[in-house]
């Protein structure tokens, strides 16, 4: 590692930080042609590397699933854009993997041969790789902030129903006023926010809300459908 260099990183409820860049969709300029939607920017290490087609192949293919959702997927690496090019030909020509074959691979692909994006998200480790992007995700909100981040080192395909689980729970929470507790999946209980004033914590303990279930005073969840969060969220 390169001594006496700072490499810095967005944090989560950052304004995403702005860049212009050539992708295989043309040029875009981000966040700002993305402002409406969810977005998921993620890095992966290199092209023509197996992890990475792997993940490229599963993400392609749940792109509409995504979409429906209102999330954006777009992805970065260091690599140029004729690089970047005849991979994406690669896969949709020649891969079968696991089910998925002629993937077309639809959502932009950055070329950041300058590394001046990666440098500004915080997706080069020098720790893990001097040369390659780790494999980095930012879910950024329809107005620009990040609101989750998640990192994984080079060896680590990433799990795609989970990537997915963050942007569904960051959606309810910002609908319907509540938390998501561990492992929630649209269906389960949800967290209330603690009432703030004694009164209130004496309330919850004598269950004066009957849609609650209280397990001590500043623990409250309640339940919402499955149906009414995705009727909310997803647009079909
Ligand atoms: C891969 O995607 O297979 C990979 C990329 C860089 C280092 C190790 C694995």
């Amino acid at each position: 590692m390169e001594e006496n260099v700072v490499y810095s990183m967005p944090r989560i409820g950052d304004k995403a930080p702005e860049f212009k860049a050539i992708t295989t969709q043309g040029e875009i300029n981000f966040p700002s042609d993305y402002k409406g939607s969810w977005v998921i920017l993620f890095s992966h290490p290199a092209d023509f590397t197996p992890v990475c087609t792997s993940e490229f192949m599963t993400f392609a293919t749940l792109q509409t699933k995504f979409e429906e959702a209102n999330c954006k997927l777009v992805g970065l690496s260091v690599d140029g854009l004729f690089s970047h090019i005849a991979w994406l030909r690669t896969i949709k020509e020649k891969i079968d993997y696991k089910g998925m074959k002629n993937v077309e691979v639809k959502f932009p692909l950055i070329e950041d041969i300058t590394m001046e994006v990666a440098t500004k998200y915080g997706m080069m480790m020098p720790g893990e790789s001097n040369t390659k992007a780790v494999r980095a995700v930012f879910v950024i909100d329809p107005q620009g902030i990040i609101r989750t981040i998640l990192y994984y080192p080079l060896s680590l395909g990433r799990n795609f129903d989970e990537l997915y689980r963050v942007v569904i729970a960051l959606q309810t929470a910002d609908k319907f006023g509540i938390a998501t507790p561990a492992d929630w999946r649209p269906g389960d209980e949800v967290i209330v926010p603690t009432g703030g004033t004694c009164g209130a914590a004496k309330d919850r303990m004598e269950g004066k809300d009957e849609d609650l279930k209280c397990y001590d005073w500043f623990f409250c969840t309640k339940k919402i459908d499955k149906d009414t969060i995705l009727k909310k969220i997803l647009k079909k």
